[in-house]
């Protein structure tokens, strides 16, 4: 939420920063700012709207600066305005700040400043921090004589002392036209390290093209940046010596390549992102699972007789597919709570429980701060994540890597499949640590391992899906209806649809359906409804059937080809027949392209939806 790009270096650094504010413009894509510091004053840009609205102005501005700092924002405090954008300047023009995060006494530092006659031009939160840093930087430069450096750096201690809430900041100061300063609490920030030029950011994906090495900064710690070189100290001034982490993936990962969105590029991904979440995971007889990262003896995990799952939005429907999936076959009880509610909570957990945080991320505040406070707790946490050092994988004790590649689009697709399928790889090695048998272990392994060809069977149907989502775009509600590890999937697609095209859309437990949502059934609300072959594919049926009794129009996905009645639905959507483990995965592949038709059919922005972004890290 929020992105941020700092460059000093031997390049012009307008337009490296527009194109790493392009690259972050998922974490939000209300305004955008970039300003530079040339021959000892800031020169600032803000535009409201997209970078693209900012690229022409400062591309003619055409600064030869090699210094500057730049932003992209998801509105907090303040609304979407010129003035509330950032880079903000301190009042006496001598700082300027990018900030990610939220500063929850700025009102009070506000007051006590403007008390002291400083003045303020906008409504955020981060003008207040840059004004409270720029106020001890000359308290600093008159009493103690000390250097520039010295001085700019413990008013920044001081001021993140007094500071509650969180941030990720980059800085520039006019006395100190060869450094820029970061630092981090609670929001993540990235150096990236270049020759002969550094970075900032928010998101190593801002590094695509420029460079692969990067410093992730743990909170408390201040980064110091010249062209050349960095050094980071934390919050007492103590040197910390960096660890220089090389990202693997490649900039054409990051690319929208011939896909006109990256929502359907990473819809598309979906084969190659489950091949990768397998890939290396299967133990050499083929009847079970491995995961070299757990950091957990097969004997104590015998021991867990309790999982907790913790995550947010999508990620969160993906442990609800956890929860079917390990209950049933691992026979191990799984709980899954919202990881916002967690956190504040104080849920008695029992010793031998285990949690998982699940994200993609990795900076989610609300499942960073649930990992804390279960950590705190003296719990073991694991984490299924797919940002390769983000702060979730680096602060918990072991875990699952998705490897889905970066995901850009606001809506996650990819990741949460690969989601879907690591936790279906996690049933079955619990499962074969307890009852589950050699034989069966095998028959779960490879139905896995076919999961990324039926996915690709999946995506055969995409002209017919969006015929599908164009006949019904006009609706103005949906409802989407699955039992036991289709409920999940039912919520997901409810969610991926409201997301990307604002239709209001509701997920229910099947049978749940008649206990109130029954109500909502008419010509004007289709409901999407999931009928899989199993043990209860005629209730799912007579569900249907119940919808069709009131004129409701149905699209269904099922499995059961010529076994669903034709006559029952108004659209059908045939996946696969799969082992159980991967109906969830190909259950989700349907309801994504028909979200995204959906809205490519109702104009709307699918890469970019209104009032979202990607990575939450406000609470
Ligand atoms: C929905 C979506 C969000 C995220 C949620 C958690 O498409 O992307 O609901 O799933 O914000 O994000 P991560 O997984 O990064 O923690």
């Amino acid at each position: 939420m929020c992105g941020i790009i700092g460059y000093i270096g031997k390049q012009k650094a307008s337009p490296i920063l527009l194109n790493g504010l392009q690259r972050l413009e998922y974490r939000g894509y209300d305004s955008a700012g970039l300003a530079v510091l040339e021959k000892g004053q800031f020169n600032a840009l803000k535009r409201t709207g997209r970078v693209e609205n900012l690229r022409k102005p400062v591309l003619a501005a055409d600064s030869q600066a090699r210094l500057g700092i730049s932003h992209t924002r998801w509105a907090t405090h303040g609304g979407v305005t010129e003035a509330n954008a950032h880079p903000h300047v301190s009042w006496d023009g001598r700082l300027a700040l990018v900030h990610n995060g939220v500063i929850e006494n700025y009102k009070a530092i506000k007051r006590e400043l403007e008390a002291k006659g400083i003045e303020f031009k906008s409504e955020t939160d981060s003008e207040a921090l840059v004004n409270l840093i720029a106020y001890f930087y000359n308290l600093e430069l008159k009493e103690s004589g000390k250097s520039h450096k010295q001085a700019l750096l413990q008013a920044l201690r001081t001021a993140l002392y007094q500071v509650e809430g969180t941030y990720g900041i980059g800085i520039m100061c006019t006395d100190l036209p060869e450094h820029m300063i970061g630092a981090r609490k609670g929001s993540p920030l990235v150096i990236g390290v270049g020759k002969g030029e550094n970075l900032l950011a928010s998101d190593v994906t801002a590094f695509a093209g420029r460079t692969q090495n990067v410093v992730y900064l743990s909170d408390g710690q201040i980064a110091y940046l010249s062209e050349e070189d960095f050094e980071i100290t934390n919050i007492d001034a103590e040197t910390v010596s960096p660890h220089i982490d090389t990202i693997s993936w490649d900039i054409e990962d990051a690319e929208l390549g011939a896909y006109p969105h990256y929502m359907l590029k990473e819809i598309f991904e979906q084969p190659m992102a489950i091949e990768n979440a397998m890939r290396g995971r299967f133990s050499q007889d083929g009847s079970t699972a491995q995961f070299g990262g757990l950091n957990i003896d097969p004997r104590e995990l015998r021991q867990i007789d309790r999982i907790l799952f913790l995550g947010c939005g999508t990620a969160w429907h993906s442990c609800l597919v956890a929860e079917y999936l390990i209950e049933k076959y691992a026979r191990i009880p799984v709980e899954v709570e919202y990881a916002s509610e967690f956190r504040y909570r104080n849920a008695p957990l029992d010793k031998n429980t285990l949690v998982f945080t699940v994200s993609q991320s990795g900076e989610t505040i609300d499942t960073l701060e649930a990992q804390r406070e279960a950590k705190r707790k003296g719990y073991r946490v694991l984490g299924i994540t797919n940002v390769v050092g983000s702060t979730i994988a680096r602060e918990n004790d072991g875990g699952i890597y998705q490897h889905s590649g970066p995901e850009i689009g606001v809506a996650s697709t990819k990741a949460f499949t690969a989601q879907v399928h690591i936790a279906a790889m996690l049933a079955l090695y619990l499962g074969r640590m307890r009852d589950m048998s050699f034989s069966e272990g095998i028959q779960i392994v490879n139905a896995l391992k076919k999961a990324p060809g039926m996915v690709a069977q999946v995506l055969n149907q995409t002209e017919h899906i969006k015929e599908i989502a164009e006949r019904f775009a006009e609706k103005s509600d949906y409802l989407f209806l699955g039992r036991q590890a289709m409920f999940p999937i039912a919520l997901e697609g409810a969610l991926k649809l409201k997301e990307v095209s604002y239709i209001h859309a509701e997920g229910y437990p099947a049978a749940e359906m008649k206990h109130g949502p029954i109500a909502l059934i008419s010509p004007e609300c289709p409901t999407v409804a999931f009928a899989m072959k199993s043990e209860i594919f005629q209730k799912s049926l007579a569900n249907v059937q119940e919808i069709r009794a009131r004129k409701g129009p149905v699209i269904a996905i099922t499995d059961a080809g010529k076994d669903f009645p034709a006559d029952l639905a108004d659209a059908v959507i045939e996946i696969p027949e799969a082992h159980e483990v991967v109906q969830p995965v190909l259950a989700s592949i349907p309801v994504q392209l028909l979200a995204y038709y959906t809205a490519l059919a109702r104009n709307c922005d699918v890469d970019k939806p209104r009032n979202l972004a990607k990575s939450v890290t406000v609470e």
